[in-house]
Order: structure tokens, then sequence, then C-alpha cells
């Protein structure tokens, strides 16, 4: 037995110098076991002699070196094992990584996506206390993950808080970040990171602020915030009094909806042409988990450097309409959902005006990051480029295979060059179907955020109501399609 012992749990060189050794030496993955620095030897297998240096050459597909890479930060104490028999095998078949059924190349794409998952959640819920204040400030975060990610996520934080030293605690590794270099530490327990500070409030009020009762999905919201992180978030407090008012805050905002009586709406009933199979749900589901999966960790342009989180399309699996916005502004950014600030309140009172069930409609944007310029504390929304439009194109091309919406509602001057693949005016092509060669019907409107900046109360009013209008053109062209079904 050959025992093959690695600095520590993240140590991937270490992994991959012994893998390729023992490789070149023939040595099968039975043969081999592996263990981190620390751990206690195996008292009783017969120890193999030492290997020989390695002598000559072999390549594998990159893809599995990237695989590997994040796979080997999975908890599973049987990572480095499985990860060499994938090598062992993959010297004899090169496509092995294509064949998604193969168990040891399903178990560690699963173990590369939990990672990734981690690492995301990470991101989006590690909050930081401050310190210090009478000397020099340090900002200092309790985290727990479930993979050996703070090495990986660390980078994420010192670009996002570059001017802030911070700390983020766990009990695996301890990362700290003093304003020029990352450094890691060892682990400590829960009992040494801080508990209350101010910070504390301003996390409170801006969780109440973004929370709509009207919207509320107790299951999503439970899947996107596990009940696991709730312990370390300052909001999490909240969760509890906010979902048990939410009925009677809906039903207050109800009643002080506009006075004028609802139009009574028809009910947009599915075309037989485009059923979205009841019996399918779950393939749309995972093709949309996967694709947000997959998108959490986009490098595709730079935008995802100052971003909280890659904010992905949210809503109905089985909807007939997409609306696509532009990009998402700071409390989409906070919060990673489309949608949910000033422009989304203007949006969802649209559609319902135009009798569009939100609930029921796939809603999201041309560019999935949030770009902005830093102005003291507030963060300027800044329009993305042409080339940001075209690196984000291919996640709304995967969303629009995916829900194969019957119409797409372009809203705003980004939205309609990402979805028209050119640079489109608004007002020459608003407010009618347009049929594109792959079969896609767009329908081109102005973009929410629009009317809030229109600075004449007048004008904003008449814009408001053209837009309503787009909309239940919108809802039109559903009817029209499912009777002609
Ligand atoms: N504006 C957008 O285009 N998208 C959002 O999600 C929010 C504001």
């Amino acid at each position: 037995m050959h025992f093959i012992t690695l600095d520590s749990e993240t140590d991937f060189d270490g992994w991959r110098k012994a893998a390729r050794a023992l490789a070149l030496n023939d040595v099968t993955p039975s043969e081999v076991s592996w263990r981190v620095a620390g751990a206690s030897p195996e008292l009783f297998e017969p120890i193999a002699p030492p290997l020989e240096p390695p002598q000559g050459t072999f390549s594998v597909p990159a893809k599995f070196v990237e695989l590997a890479e994040i796979a080997i930060l999975h908890h599973n104490p049987e990572r480095f094992a499985l990860l060499y028999r994938l090598l062992w095998r993959l010297r004899g078949n090169h496509d092995l990584l294509a064949i998604a059924t193969d168990s040891d190349v399903a178990d560690v794409t699963t173990m590369a996506r939990a990672v990734r998952r981690d690492e995301h959640k990470m991101h989006a819920f590690v909050r930081f206390r401050e310190i210090g204040r009478e000397q020099k400030s340090h900002f200092v975060a309790w985290f727990e993950p479930e993979h050996h990610i703070v090495e990986l996520a660390a980078p994420f934080f010192a670009r996002r808080f570059a001017d802030m030293p911070w700390s983020i605690l766990t009990p695996d590794v301890c990362a700290h970040w003093d304003g020029h270099a990352i450094s890691i530490t060892p682990g400590v327990a829960k009992s040494e990171a801080p508990t209350a500070d101010r910070l504390e409030g301003t996390w409170r009020s801006y969780y109440a602020s973004i929370f709509n009762p009207a919207r509320l999905k107790v299951q999503a919201m439970q899947k996107e915030m596990p009940r696991k992180y709730w312990r370390n978030l300052p909001e999490a407090s909240l969760i509890k009094p906010l979902i048990e008012g939410a009925g009677r805050t809906a039903s207050a905002m109800i009643a002080n909806a506009a006075s004028e009586p609802h139009k009574p709406q028809k009910r947009l009933e599915p075309s037989k042409a485009s059923d979205k199979a009841d019996d399918m749900p779950h393939k749309h589901a995972d093709d949309i988990e996967t694709l947000r999966e997959e998108a959490a960790n986009c490098r595709a342009c730079p935008l995802y450097k100052n971003a909280t989180q890659t904010v992905f399309g949210e809503g109905a699996q089985t909807a007939r309409i997409m609306l696509v916005g532009e990009q998402p502004g700071d409390k989409e950014d906070l919060a990673g959902k489309p949608f949910v600030g000033p422009a989304g309140q203007m949006l969802d009172r649209a559609l319902d005006e135009a009798g569009i069930d939100r609930s029921k409609v796939y809603v999201t944007n041309a560019v999935k990051h949030f770009k902005f310029v830093p102005r003291g504390k507030i963060r300027l929304h800044q329009k993305p480029n042409t080339p940001e439009i075209r690196a984000c194109r291919q996640w709304y091309e995967r969303e629009l295979a995916a829900i194969k919406p019957e119409l797409v509602v372009a809203m705003g001057a980004t939205a309609a060059q990402s979805v028209l693949g050119k640079i489109t005016p608004i007002n020459k092509n608003r407010g009618h179907p347009i049929d594109l060669d792959d079969g896609t019907r767009v329908l081109v409107t102005v973009h929410p955020s629009y009317l809030l900046r229109l600075p004449d109360a007048e004008a904003r009013a008449s814009e408001y109501r053209r837009f309503v209008q787009d909309l239940k053109i919108a809802a039109g062209v559903l009817r029209k399609s499912a009777h002609a079904a």
C-alpha cells in the first residue's frame, strides 16, 4: 500500500504531484491510501517501497484539472481517492468526462457543484461586524462553510472590501485581509467571533426594506437562504416575524392600492402548442437551477469582480412570458434577485394593471452582475457596454432554451440590444411583436427605471400608461396564441 500524506485539506499541488508519480509508476488506485497531515497513520497495512522518481509523461484534459481543483475542496475524505481513480481511468479514455452517467464522473461533478454552491453561499451570507472602533477598525465575520472553501472564496471579499481590513473566522481555517494581501491561519472556535455591533441594524433595516410580503414563498426563500445560515445573519431575527406578518401586510398593501377598480383579469391559459407538460416540471426546474449554479461563477467579463453576486433570472419554469431588464441594481445585487428594488416595484404595479401575474412570468436581466462606480457610501449605477452585454448573452440564450417562452419582453435599450442582437431604438420598435429568425417573438418597451427618472410628473404618468399599454399588448399576444392553438 502507498500512503500519501497531503499538507492540508486543500493541497491540490501535493495531490497532483503524487497522483502523477503514482500513475507513472503504474500504481493502481486500490493500492493508494490518501490522508492529510496530522491524521493518524494506518497501522496494519504493509507499506509499499518508495516510488521511483517519475519518468515520462502523460496528459489529461484541461477540464479534468479545472474540475479536480474545485472538487478537491469537498469535505468528503474519499475525494482524493476518487480523483485519482478518475485520473487513472482518463489515461485510457480521454473522453470519459463526456459520459455524464459514469459514476466517477457524476460523483466528481456533483462534488464540484456542491463546492461552488457553498462558495456562492459564503459570498452571499458573510456578515462583517466592526471591532476596535476606538483605535483602528477591523471587520470580523464568523462563517461555517460546508466544504474547504475559505481560500477559494477569500479573493472575492478582498476585491469587494478592498479598503477595510477584515477577518473571516471559520472552524476550519481563517482568512485575513490587511489591505494588501490575504493570509490564512488555523480555524478557531465560534466563541472567538464578535457578536453584535452597529452594522447589525443596517442589515436588519435593509432586509426589512426588500422583503415583499406579497411575493412571499417560504420554501423558495429557505432554499436560497437555508436555515443553517440564519444563526449568523443579523437579519435572521426578522425572518420569522416578517413571515408571520406577511399576510397582514399584504392585505394592507392591497387595501392601500389605487382606488380604481381592477379590470376583470382573463386567465392566461397555456396554449396547446407550447403546453409546458405538467409531467416534466422537474426537468425545467433542474435546467434553470443548474444554470443558476453555473452562472454563480461566471467570469465571462470583469463585472463579477465588484458585484456581490450573480443575479440570475427567476420565476415560473412554465412561464409563457420572459421579461428581460438591463442589469441588477444596488438592491438586487445585495438580495441576489432581479427587480426587487424601486424599478421592481414599478414593474410589479404595471404588470398588475396589465393583468399579468408576476408569479407566472420569468424575470431576468441582459447582464447578470451589477455595474457601478462607488461614490462615497453610494454605488452609482453604470450602463453596461457592448462587450459586457455580449459576454452575458450566453445566459439569456440558455434561459430562453430552458423556459421556451412564447414572448420575450425586452425592457429598455440594453435588453433590446441583447435580445435582438443589435442596437435597437426603443420608440421606433416598441409595442408590437417582432418575430426573429430563430422563432423567438419579442416585444420591445421602455425600462421601468426610465419612468422613475422622468422629472416631470405629467410625463411620468403618461409614459407609465404607455408602459402598461405595452404590457397589455404582451398579454394580448398570449391570448391570441392560445386561441390559434
Ligand atoms: N433594473 C434592471 O434592469 N434589473 C433589475 O433587476 C433591477 C433594476
